[in-house]
């Protein structure tokens, strides 16, 4: 893993950003893979940023979002489909059409999950794909669990991680849904490249054992250990626990 540490979040976004505008720039009809979380933000307003000031274009470039909410509308305020359009969607050039998200309203979510794999697989795989990181070492939706699905799939939430997406709910746990539908590790083992990114110290010990510890599933992001080209951005406070200048 190819570790970048910044002084603050505001630099990892900076760099970041930069990345993934190099990426697009090098392959315009790049394909994507995105997270949501608090953690992007700060990276999805650098490329509006970019986009604005420097005419970075997404307009050739295709997305698939890591995962949504089960029973959520597209347009609900709790859903990613709808953070996604305010932190990004809304701000850049990505054409419509080339936005592919998981459907939480589908009335078959397994025949919705075997649908978005497919739709990955034709586009050629995901080239880039960026994460955020639960303090509980999920990834996406893939909970610590004795075993993990490989494929995009339905999953049970658990309980830590309902209450740090309560805020989309009015910061009522109570209110996250239970369940959401999640890209697989081998979904997301399976693209280009990875860029896991990380802030905050409530990260660092997660970090730390994605790094330096033994791959289980007891933390699905050890897992991204055994892809050759990962690259890991974090602020210090989130490496703290990482012998790294
Ligand atoms: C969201 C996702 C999650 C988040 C993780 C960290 O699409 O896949 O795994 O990346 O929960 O969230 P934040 O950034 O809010 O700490």
């Amino acid at each position: 893993m190819k570790l970048r540490v910044f002084d603050n979040e505001e630099l990892v976004a900076r760099a970041l950003g930069e990345r993934i505008a190099s990426a697009v720039r090098q392959r315009p009809n790049i394909v994507l893979g995105l997270p949501t979380g608090r953690t992007p933000i700060a990276t999805y307003a650098e490329l509006r940023r970019l986009h604005l000031e420097q005419g970075l274009s997404f307009a050739r470039a295709s997305t698939f979002n890591l995962d949504e909410f089960v029973g959520l509308h597209g347009r609900h305020p709790g859903s990613f489909r709808f953070f996604m359009q305010r932190h990004l969607f809304d701000t850049v050039d990505l054409a419509p059409e080339r936005i592919h998200f998981l459907d939480g309203m589908a009335a078959d979510l397994d025949v919705e999950c075997e649908r978005y794999e497919r739709d990955i697989a034709a586009l050629g795989g995901i080239d880039l794909q960026v994460l955020g990181i639960g303090s509980n070492g999920h990834i996406g939706f893939n909970e610590p669990a004795e075993e993990l699905v490989a494929n995009t799939h339905h999953v049970e939430l658990h309980e830590g991680t309902r209450r740090d997406n309560a805020a989309q709910f009015g910061g009522d746990p109570a209110r996250v849904p239970r369940e959401a539908l999640s890209m697989g590790m081998g979904t997301i083992l399976r693209a280009g490249a990875l860029i896991l990114v990380a802030t905050g110290e409530r990260k660092a010990r997660c970090i730390e054992r994605t790094v330096r510890g033994p791959v289980t599933t007891r933390l699905p992001a050890s897992f991204l250990q055994m892809h050759r080209a990962v690259e890991v951005y974090l602020d210090r406070p989130a490496a703290s626990l990482l012998a790294v200048e």
